[in-house]
């Protein structure tokens, strides 16, 4: 079984404060998908990120912080808000996706799982392998969720990844950004900056400031941050670039791509 995450980077302009499909992006993946999938029938799950379709609302009405009760009837236009553009978001991917022959059925993340204090809580994970054990391709994505201390709290996809790959033990995860993997820094702002083979821990990465000022679940540290935590249960992840052609078909097809392995047990 397979895991991957296309990042907000990859199928939106993360950019825009309005919401933005990248579409030749998202199609381009989508039939890189679809090659993979008409010569190997294994099992794959798809997550992907909020872009700029849900960062911006979140941002806007501060979700996942803590708040006054009186302004709650306001918070939850937000939530709704949020979830509604993600929702969309979500839809246009499916719409991609299903045109592609892929088999792809949606999750809605906030429909089947709540946090406390921004954490994963309960997560009704049957549905998901019920979905996997009849042939189709659940989707996921990073969404808000109601939860047991703040009232409501933004789930990453990332946050998803890492707690499907403890208990779904999957063979291979990937997250497809948009650019070729782990740095020392900030590849975007700085051109010095190095690529890691492999990653084991984020002491290597004091430098690294956040990708856009948008994210709201951390940027790359985010991202990473949660990829550690997996490596810690001995669940291995690729970080690859899905704006280079053909890397999401070569790296779920086992073939050599460019990019950084999180593991807990890198050769220093
Ligand atoms: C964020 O999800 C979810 C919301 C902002 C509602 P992600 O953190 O997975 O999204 P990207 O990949 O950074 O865009």
């Amino acid at each position: 079984m397979i895991i991957l995450k296309l990042g907000g980077s990859v199928i939106t302009d993360k950019n825009s404060l309005t919401a933005k499909l990248d579409f030749d992006n998202l199609n381009r993946i989508a039939v890189e998908i679809s090659n993979y999938l008409k010569s190997y029938d294994s099992k794959l799950i798809i997550i992907h990120g909020a872009g700029s379709f849900g960062h911006p609302p979140a941002k806007k009405y501060k979700i996942g912080e803590k708040f006054n009760l009186s302004n709650y009837q306001k918070k939850r236009i937000g939530f709704s808000q949020t979830q509604l553009a993600v929702k969309t978001l979500n839809s246009q991917v499916l719409n991609v996706l299903i045109k592609n022959n892929i088999p792809a059925v949606s999750i809605q993340t906030s429909s089947i799982l709540t946090t406390n204090n921004k954490r994963i809580d309960s997560f009704n994970i049957d549905l998901v392998n019920k979905y996997l054990d009849e042939g189709y391709v659940p989707v996921l994505y990073g969404d808000v969720a109601i939860d047991k201390s703040l009232k409501m709290a933004v789930v990453s996809g990332d946050q998803i990844i890492t707690y499907l790959g403890k208990y779904l033990n999957p063979d291979k995860i990937i997250l497809a950004s948009d650019v070729d993997g782990v740095y020392n820094k900030n590849p975007k702002t700085n051109s010095d900056a190095k690529l890691f083979k492999c990653l084991s821990s984020l002491k290597d990465l004091e430098q690294f400031d956040s990708t856009t000022n948008i994210d709201v679940t951390g940027g790359m540290i985010g991202k990473i941050r949660e990829l550690l935590e997996l490596s810690k249960e001995g669940v291995d992840s690729f970080v690859i670039n899905a704006n280079t052609k053909n890397n999401i078909f070569n790296i779920l097809n086992d073939d050599e791509v460019n990019g950084t392995l999180i593991t807990n047990k890198c050769n220093k």
